[in-house]
């Protein structure tokens, strides 16, 4: 997938100020080194930085390393990608958030060893992803339309990987890892852009949906999966989506 670092940064800004809770659970200390798998833009990168700890933030799209770079030149960002970190025994944690659900299952166990390989013994693996039924409602109000347009190919792609703590936790340990806190809940989140919210996080996010579907079907698709979850996803004036969180906190042995 190819990011617009622009366009997440306008638009999709809440990750990060819900990142912000997730760094409490990471607790940066001051002289510590942490990497930052995934980091996007570089909002929480830098957020880390200036709690005391030297921080790497890496990400695999050239794209938003320029970006974070651009907007925080004080802080470190290199191009790389999760599953091939190339450190050993580097770094005091490693911290993630938002991401790890974009790894296919297939290829997590190689993520998690990159991450094991990465830290220092007795370090620390403490993320937030997306899980077991993140956006669940957008996701199947979405194939459902699909299929209602003649595209049941499309209808039936596999999507993100969302796992759930049992699964996750049960990964984790397979690499290694001590989980010493594991948790899913459920978060309901504001879409910016009001009614245009749902439409605008499917393009972002889910826009392989459409490959093959004809550039005047997926203007109405947008509109129809956008009616189709007014009644669950508006209230109060405000859109929210069917946000499901997972969070851990894991330790290298
Ligand atoms: C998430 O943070 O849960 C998420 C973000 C973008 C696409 C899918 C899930």
């Amino acid at each position: 997938m190819k990011w617009n670092a622009e366009l997440y940064d306008q638009k999709h800004n809440f990750v990060y100020q819900y990142g912000e809770d997730v760094l409490s659970l990471l607790e940066p200390k001051a002289g510590e080194s942490i990497l930052d798998l995934g980091c996007g833009s570089g909002f929480l990168t830098n957020e880390i930085r200036e709690q005391g700890a030297q921080v790497l933030g890496v990400d695999s799209s050239a794209e938003m390393i320029e970006k974070a770079k651009k907007s925080y030149p004080e802080t470190e960002f290199k191009v790389i990608d999760a599953t091939d970190l190339g450190y050993d025994a580097s770094f005091n944690a490693v911290f993630s958030n938002a991401v790890l659900h974009w790894i296919k299952a297939k290829d997590q166990p190689k993520m998690m060893d990159a991450v094991f390989t990465t830290l220092k013994p007795g370090g620390r693996f403490v993320a937030e992803m997306g899980g077991k039924g993140n956006v669940g409602l957008m996701i199947s109000t979405l194939r459902k339309v699909l299929n209602q347009y003649g595209y049941p190919q499309q209808a039936e792609m596999d999507y993100l990987f969302f796992p759930s703590v049992g699964e996750y936790a049960s990964m984790l340990e397979k690499a290694g890892f001590k989980v010493i806190y594991a948790a899913h809940f459920d978060r309901e989140t504001l879409l910016q852009d009001q009614a245009d919210g749902v439409k605008k996080w499917i393009t972002m996010f889910a826009s392989d949906f459409f490959t093959g579907v004809k550039e005047a079907h997926q203007k109405e698709i947008l509109e129809e999966t956008a009616q189709q979850l007014e009644p669950f996803y508006h209230r109060d004036g405000e859109w929210y989506a069917d946000y499901k969180r997972l969070r851990f906190i894991a330790f290298k042995k």
